[in-house]
């Protein structure tokens, strides 16, 4: 097809509203105009293009960890795994966003579910990634030849560009959710992608206790002198449960000693950070884990940029923008730029929530604000 016979896709309608121009015969002209140029004028678009505050096209949504698991569960049953599709990985698709696999306009989230001694291919991308375990073991991911134990409760981010495998030496099936900046990668038009191995080699397969990272760089306030560098992304390649729990639990017995130590009171709220110089572990993702006492309240926020979080431990209620759900473990939900959020935990039980956002992107581009309810 020429430019010439392609019809245009710019539509324009004269309108009478506020701050539109009269609509008259010579306007309608004017437009058919901008349309054979492809033209549009900033007076049609200045609300979408320039509102007063973000306004997100991604919508406040929940996605039930029950359900996420039987269809992950029967996708294992019919769907192989293997060189191609890459990894049995199924998306969270935001009701705002058209369909797309795109939990917010930034991020993606899907569960992944392996089957026992099946094997997910190497291979490398660019998006930075991670891996956050709600539930089970036995799966070990395998980065640039360091095999990696995945269980309960353990965050495992992996920068962009390193090479990448799992293989489940286990005799279940595993599910756990991958994190990546995907829809900002593919926006953006910077994705690089590459198949390694077809099979990891069997040293690799063995099933270590603990990654050589974490030999390196997970000793709490320890550097290596061998390793002066400071790279952008984390090279500790898991963040265990037992660390994080510790942090959370210290928290709100520091606050009820009556030390300042919680975000609010009965908010505990850790992030997790690159050891290599304290920022976050990777360039795009901001990852944190919450703890909201039973009975206690977060404060209620707006932030410039998207979140996902997944309950990790608890129930709750959780409030966004014009929604609310009552939330057990494993629920994913997405909260849009700008929508105000705020968690009740149970009078049962604390409720831990893993988050995981887009904040790194916007304060790289000096874009971040945050709006805090007190
Ligand atoms: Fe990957």
């Amino acid at each position: 097809m020429t430019v010439e016979a392609m019809p245009s896709p710019v539509r324009l309608k004269a309108v009478a509203a506020k701050g539109q121009p009269d609509p008259s015969p010579a306007l309608e002209q004017l437009y058919r105009g901008f349309e054979s140029e492809l033209l549009v004028p900033l007076w049609t678009e200045i609300g979408d293009l320039m509102p007063q505050n973000p306004r997100s096209k991604a919508m406040p949504h929940l996605w039930r960890w029950d359900r996420l698991v039987e269809l992950a569960s029967e996708a294992g049953r019919i769907v192989p795994v293997g060189r191609g599709g890459e990894r049995r990985a199924i998306a969270l698709a935001n009701p705002g966003l058209g369909g797309r696999p795109f939990a917010t306009p930034t991020l993606w989230a899907a569960i992944q579910y392996l089957m026992p001694d099946e094997n997910a291919p190497e291979h490398r991308h660019t998006q930075h990634a991670f891996r956050f375990v709600v539930e089970g073991e036995g799966v070990w991911t395998v980065v640039n030849g360091d095999p990696v134990r995945m269980s309960r409760g353990d965050f495992l981010p992996q920068a962009g560009w390193n090479w990448h495998a799992h293989h489940n030496a286990a005799s279940a099936p595993m599910a756990w959710i991958d994190g990546l900046d995907i829809p900002f990668s593919y926006y953006t038009e910077s994705q690089f992608f590459e198949f390694g191995r077809e099979r990891i080699g069997t040293v690799e397969m063995t099933t270590p206790e603990y990654s050589r990272s974490e030999r390196l760089w997970g000793h709490p306030g320890l550097r290596p002198l061998s390793q002066p560098d400071a790279p952008s992304a984390t090279p500790l390649l898991a963040y265990r449960w037992v660390d994080t729990d510790r942090a959370l639990a210290d928290q709100l017995a520091l606050e009820e000693e009556g030390h300042a130590a919680t975000l609010s009171p009965g908010h505990a709220a850790v992030r997790f950070t690159n050891p290599s110089n304290g920022r976050d572990v990777l360039p795009t993702i901001r990852t944190e884990m919450h703890r909201i006492k039973r009975g206690a309240s977060t404060l209620t926020q707006r932030e410039v940029g998207s979140s996902v979080y997944q309950v990790f431990d608890g129930t709750g209620s959780v409030t966004v923008g014009d929604k609310q759900w009552a939330v057990q473990r494993g629920d994913m939900f997405v909260v849009p730029s700008w929508a105000p959020f705020g968690v009740k935990a149970s009078d049962a039980s604390n409720l831990d929530l893993f988050r995981f956002g887009d904040a790194p992107i916007f304060e790289a581009l000096h874009a971040y604000r945050v709006q805090t309810d007190r």
